[in-house]
């Protein structure tokens, strides 16, 4: 079950959009996922009022430093992925966040390269690495991509990167309306109308590509308990 956790210190970088977008498309595909909403706007909290039960998706809201922890313990067994979206911050809490994940996603906005957030996250990870051992894996994922960024900007964005040792996300994030939509209409991309939602099917085919990804990166590891209790969950 591993924790996933959305984090940019700079607000608006598009993590509560990965993150959701991330999590509905794992729970479509059969995943059980956990979101745990540490983001004070609580917009994944308010989707979830919106949508009512979404399968295999939970939504924990109100998390705390002091409560984050127990989540995890007390869900393990029914989660296969933790999704922690935070606040567009570089406080205690994302420092706690960050140092419980197996894998922390850190969104940059593609096309202005405003990578200062992102950059306060990577310090975060490298410190933690140089102060406690801690190593947490970790990748930029570039979002709201236009159309318009020519593959050879996003190659030389991402050359950029990797000179400095950071892993990026092959698969990006588009600009979509459906993508701000989701929050406005609850559900998820495969319950949205094409007939109401431009180029919705290339917003599906986005999320997909990006929850195979994920999956290759971070692969779910399901306890042989935690199996049981889902096939008997299934069952009944
Ligand atoms: N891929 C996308 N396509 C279209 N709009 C997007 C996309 N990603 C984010 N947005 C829009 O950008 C704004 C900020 O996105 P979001 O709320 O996901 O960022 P955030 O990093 O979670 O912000 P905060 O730090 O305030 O929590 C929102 O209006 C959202 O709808
Ligand atoms: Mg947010």
């Amino acid at each position: 079950m591993p924790v996933i956790t959305f984090a940019n210190a700079k607000g608006g970088a598009g993590k509560t959009t990965a993150a959701l977008i991330l999590a509905t498309e794992l729970a479509a595909q059969g995943y059980r996922v956990t979101i745990l909403d540490a983001d004070p706007q609580r917009w994944i909290t308010r989707w979830h009022e919106l949508s009512g039960a979404q399968r295999n998706l939970s939504v924990i809201s109100e998390v705390s430093m002091g409560s984050l922890q127990t989540h995890i313990r007390e869900n393990r067994d029914y989660t296969d992925y933790f999704i922690v979206d935070l606040a567009g911050a570089r406080d205690a809490m994302v420092a706690t966040a960050i140092g419980l994940s197996d894998h922390v996603m850190i969104p940059i906005q593609g096309c202005a390269m405003d990578a200062h957030g992102g950059a306060q996250i990577l310090e975060l990870l490298q410190q933690l690495d140089q102060r406690a051992g801690v190593r947490i894996d970790h990748s930029v994922v570039l979002t709201r991509m236009s159309a318009v960024v020519t593959t050879r900007a996003m190659v030389a964005i991402k050359q950029l990167l990797a000179e400095r040792g950071v892993a990026v996300l092959d698969t990006t994030i588009g600009e979509r309306a459906a993508f701000r939509d989701i929050f406005d209409c609850g559900g998820t991309l495969r319950t949205m109308d094409p007939q109401r939602v431009s180029n919705l099917d290339k917003a599906r085919e986005n999320a997909r590509l990006l929850a195979e990804e994920v999956l290759r990166r971070v692969p779910a590891r399901r306890t042989t308990s935690s199996r049981l209790l889902h096939r008997l969950a299934r069952a009944a």
